[in-house]
């Protein structure tokens, strides 16, 4: 009680003056677990970290650098998330080989430098989401091998040609809810042993011919919820290794299936919520006869175009999946479609509002029984 009384004295003391002693203690509970706390820039020098799980509470970093652990270390996994770090310098994790997670998530970070992971080897998670990159910098990372590496939630504007240059592998990289624009022909060189891509909720409008063209391994490519309104032959060339197309949430008027072509192993496609009022289901299963799931709610569909569709791909035993769905108009499976005819003038609105009222009409005709 006494001990405690006195920290506690100690505690706001030295608060009250800013100078809280920066502290790491073992979490009883836990063993596993560093808690570190009040490190102002330089984590403690007189102790040694084990293959530990570090994470920093109350803790003021602006620059995480080289100088932040002064010595070499062997811990596992380190965690500086919610507290004001803004940059990342070159060779930052030299002296923490053996990390396996960063945890960078909610801070300020702005800035990434060229070589800022490099030498990290087999790292399983570098989490930056929720911070504040604008520019990626070329090199950024350059030397390292990692699996899953998240920039989702920061304001990424532009995929600048080679950035990702020298990277040994990204297996999953993740771009997602950011606001880029602009993708180059020379954006994804560097990401040849990536599987995984998400590019979903940006602003792009516009992939130029033969930019996934590096992209060899790729699995599975999320485009959703963007402003593409078109494809051109070669927009996909390169991912003969595609095994999913997300493609949701867009403003495509037109799928000629061709865009297909390129890729051997395609098994999921995801077009709806786009401004589709034609799809040739023949030409999309000859143009990937390997696919097994398509998924098309939420476009402009005249009803005789959509049960031809759906009748050509329950033939070659593709399977149709809805998940929000319309199923208070006329619809096949949550899938709307209006009896007039539609065209590339037909908007979504006046979809629905007709769908609506077709549906009004058929109810006043059915209850004269
Ligand atoms: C990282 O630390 C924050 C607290 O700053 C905590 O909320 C979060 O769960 C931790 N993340 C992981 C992956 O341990
Ligand atoms: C498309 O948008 C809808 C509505 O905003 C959302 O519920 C859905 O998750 C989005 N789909 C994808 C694949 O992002």
């Amino acid at each position: 009680m006494g001990m405690l009384l006195y920290y506690f004295i100690l505690a706001s003391f030295s608060g009250a003056l800013g100078l809280s002693q920066p502290i790491c203690i073992l979490d009883t509970a836990d063993r596993m677990n560093l808690v570190c706390k009040n490190v102002a820039n330089v984590f403690p020098t007189d102790m040694y970290y084990g293959n530990k799980n570090l994470q920093c509470e109350n803790c003021d970093i602006k620059v995480f650098s080289l100088s932040t652990f002064p010595h070499e270390n062997v811990l596992l996994s380190l965690n500086i998330s919610h507290t004001n770090l803004q940059a990342v310098d070159e060779s930052a994790f030299s002296h923490l080989g053996n990390l396996r997670n960063i945890y960078f998530e909610f801070n300020k970070i702005d800035r990434v430098s060229s070589k800022a992971f490099k030498g990290l080897r087999q790292v399983y998670e570098i989490n930056l989401r929720n911070n504040e990159i604008k520019d990626l910098i070329p090199g950024f990372i350059e030397d390292l091998e990692v699996s899953y590496f998240s920039l989702s939630h920061n304001k990424i504007e532009e995929i600048p040609n080679n950035v990702f240059k020298g990277t040994l592998v990204v297996a999953n990289l993740i771009l997602s809810h950011n606001k880029i624009k602009n993708i180059h022909y020379d954006s994804f060189t560097g990401l040849e042993a990536t599987e995984y891509l998400e590019i979903d909720h940006n602003e792009l409008c516009y992939i130029p011919i033969g930019a996934f063209r590096n992209l060899k391994e790729l699995k599975y490519l999320n485009l959703a919820s963007n402003k593409l309104s078109k494809f051109s032959l070669g927009t996909f060339s390169g991912l003969t290794a595609l095994y999913s197309l997300i493609l949701a949430n867009n403003s495509l008027e037109t799928f000629e299936g061709d865009e297909l072509l390129p890729m051997h192993d395609l098994n999921r496609l995801d077009l709806k919520g786009n401004r589709l009022f034609y799809l040739d289901a023949h030409l999309i299963y000859t143009s990937a006869p390997t696919l097994k799931h398509v998924s098309f709610e939420g476009n402009v569909f005249s009803c005789l175009l959509l049960k031809n569709v759906i009748r050509y791909l329950k033939a070659q035993k593709v399977k149709i999946e809805t998940h929000s769905g319309n199923y208070d108009v006329q619809n096949i499976n949550g899938i709307a479609c209006i009896e007039g005819p539609v065209d590339e003038l037909t908007t979504k609105e006046f979809f629905f509002d007709k769908a609506k009222e077709e549906a009004e009409m058929s109810v006043r005709y059915n209850s004269y029984c």
